[in-house]
Formats: structure tokens, sequence, C-alpha cells
């Protein structure tokens, strides 16, 4: 046996190992890089408020392609949901809809989970996760500083009879706006959450595709929390309901739910629905802490 013969092929071994685990860290690299994450922020702000996860993505997954959508920021989030669901699908259609990226992922924060669903149940979208961090998914009742800001002189007792008109429609609190002790006006009148959850007198004759192009996403994760103290109730980010008592009834006892009016239970059923509760951490913080980042985002990025 010739030793210097065996070291030398033990070198080339050596080599050509190392070249295959060089290649494996590249191409694992290069396949994170072409993912694409967009961010939709909430009321009454911006874009800007991805930035500290936007750092965080470009820390632990560098290469990752992120847009943070920068439209109907501050004061003209206040328009109505379907004229912002219909820009940004104008905008943002070829990221949405790119059958080449690795991944597509939606994540939203507050009123961005809402406007996120509109995106998701209105056009066929090759998104593969959507991650909504406290969206008021399933409406809103509740006096938050945003609705004081915008309507100073009204109550959450008495603004249905603003938020359930042609009018009331033309503002996208009204849009999500869901009144528990006046469901007949809201099913007469909500053209947005009263369509997406199909749950209005007037038929939408667009809700089985609206059902299908919900669940052409793989994955839902939901994150809120009892401590958030803007959405209410807190569980609507998990497609909670308040019934006529006030008493929040869970998503299983939702008529929304049972029927599959969107693909909700189907989602739930396959292991496809993650929920996530989170005690602690006030509504502007889902989006500024590290935490939150790291448990329920990173995982699918
Ligand atoms: C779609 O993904 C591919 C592969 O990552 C990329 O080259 C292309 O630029 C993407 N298209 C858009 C519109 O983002
Ligand atoms: C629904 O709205 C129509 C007008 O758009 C009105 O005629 C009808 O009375 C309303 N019904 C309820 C239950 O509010
Ligand atoms: C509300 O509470 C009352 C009294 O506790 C009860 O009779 C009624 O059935 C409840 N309504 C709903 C919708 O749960
Ligand atoms: C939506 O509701 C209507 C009745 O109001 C029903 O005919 C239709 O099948 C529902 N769509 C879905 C997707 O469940
Ligand atoms: C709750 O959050 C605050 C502020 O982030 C932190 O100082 C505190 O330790 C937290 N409490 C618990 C019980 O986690």
């Amino acid at each position: 046996m010739d030793i210097s013969r065996l070291s030398h092929q033990g070198r080339s071994l050596q080599i050509f190992l190392l070249s295959l685990l060089l290649l494996w860290l590249l191409c694992g690299r290069a396949s994170h890089a072409q993912k694409d994450v967009l961010f939709m922020h909430g009321i009454l702000s911006g874009a800007q408020e991805f930035d500290y996860f936007t750092t965080l993505i470009n820390e632990y997954r560098p290469g990752t392609r992120v847009h943070a959508i920068k439209m109907y920021e501050e004061l003209s989030s206040i328009i109505p949901l379907w004229d912002q669901v219909a820009a940004i699908r104008d905008e943002f259609g070829p990221i949405l809809t790119n059958t080449s990226s690795d991944g597509v992922i939606l994540v939203s924060y507050s009123q961005g989970g809402i406007i996120s669903r509109g995106i998701l149940q209105s056009m066929k979208h090759n998104v593969e996760t959507f991650i909504s961090l406290s969206g008021p998914l399933a409406g809103q009742f509740g006096d938050t500083y945003y609705l004081r800001f915008f309507f100073p002189l009204f109550l959450k007792d008495n603004i249905y009879r603003l938020f359930y008109s042609d009018i009331g429609q033309d503002t996208s609190v009204g849009n999500y706006w869901n009144d528990p002790h006046h469901q007949d006006l809201y099913r007469n009148f909500s053209n947005y959450l009263g369509l997406l959850n199909n749950e209005t007198f007037f038929v939408n004759p667009q809700s089985k595709e609206f059902r299908q192009n919900f669940l052409r996403v793989k994955n839902v994760v939901l994150i809120g929390g009892p401590d958030d103290g803007v959405i209410t109730p807190w569980q609507s980010s998990h497609f909670g309901v308040y019934d006529a008592n006030e008493t929040v009834q869970p998503m299983e006892k939702q008529k929304f739910y049972q029927t599959d009016a969107f693909g909700l239970k189907t989602l739930n059923e396959a292991g496809r629905l993650h929920i996530h509760t989170v005690p602690n951490i006030t509504h502007t913080h889902w989006h500024k802490t590290e935490m939150i980042f790291e448990k329920f985002v990173l995982p699918w990025l």
C-alpha cells in the first residue's frame, strides 16, 4: 500500500466533501434569498411601522426581498377598504402572484390584517403564508383612539348609525365595524367584512371565488392577546366575535366558520391555521417585539 497515495486520495475526498458543503451552504442561502415578504401597515400609520422587522429579516435571512407597502398611510388609511385593496392588488400584483418566488409571505398589522383578507379573497394570488399581528379579522366594536380621532362626535354605542349607511361604508373603520346589537343593519350594509364573511342579506356573486382564493394560502398564522387594548374584542384577531350579550364567542361558534364560508374551517381541519395568544403585549408593540418576530414570523421565512 502506498501511504502517500492514500493520503492524497484522502485529501481529494476532503476537498470534494468541503466543496459539497460549500455548495449546499450557498444553495441554502440562495433559496432563502428568493422569498418575498410583504408588510401591510395599520391605521393612522405607514410602511415605517415595519422598519424593525425589516432589520430583523435582513439580519436573520439576508437576501430576502422585503416590500413594505407604502400606500394609504396616515390619514389616507381611512379610505374605503375595497379601494385600498384594488390599488394594492394593482401595485403589488406581480409580487403577490409570483410563481417563481420561493415563497410569498404577507405579514400584516392591525387594520392591515383585514385589508389582507380582502386581497387574499379577491385575487388568484400565490401567497404561501399569511401572518396577522393583532388584526380586527372578524371586525371591531370598541372605543379606541383611532375611533375618537376620526369620529370625535360618536361613541361606540351610536356610531352604527353612521357606519351602517352608504356614507359610513365609505370609511375603512365602517367597513369592518361589527356591532353585536345591530346585526340586521350590519348584514344590510357591511359591504366589506360582511362580504368577506358572506353574511350579508345581499348576495355576493363571487363568494365561491372568494373562498377558493383564500384557500390558496398554505398557512394562516394569527397572533393576538388579552393585553392588546385596541382591537375589541381582542379575540377578533382569532376570528372571535361578541354575541348580543357582549360575550365573546370563538371562531368555531360562528356561522361563517360552521358553513366554511371562506375556507377557515377547511384550513383549521387541515392543520393550516395556527392561532397564538400572547399576553402582556399592548397594541403598538406587536411589531416592535423581537420575541414575536422570532417565535411567530421567523419560522415561516
Ligand atoms: C419572481 O421571483 C423570481 C425568482 O426569485 C424573481 O427573479 C423575479 O424577479 C420575481 N418577480 C417579481 C415581479 O418580483
Ligand atoms: C336594508 O336597506 C334597505 C335600503 O338600502 C332598506 O329598505 C331596508 O329596510 C333595510 N333593512 C334593514 C333590516 O335594515
Ligand atoms: C344573554 O343573556 C341572557 C340572560 O343571561 C340570556 O337569556 C340570553 O340567552 C343571552 N343571549 C345570548 C345571545 O347569549
Ligand atoms: C354565500 O351565501 C349564499 C347565501 O346567502 C350561499 O348561497 C352561498 O353558497 C354562500 N357561499 C359560500 C362560499 O359558502
Ligand atoms: C410585561 O411587559 C413589560 C414591558 O415589556 C415587561 O417589563 C414585563 O416584565 C412583562 N411582564 C411579564 C409578566 O411578562
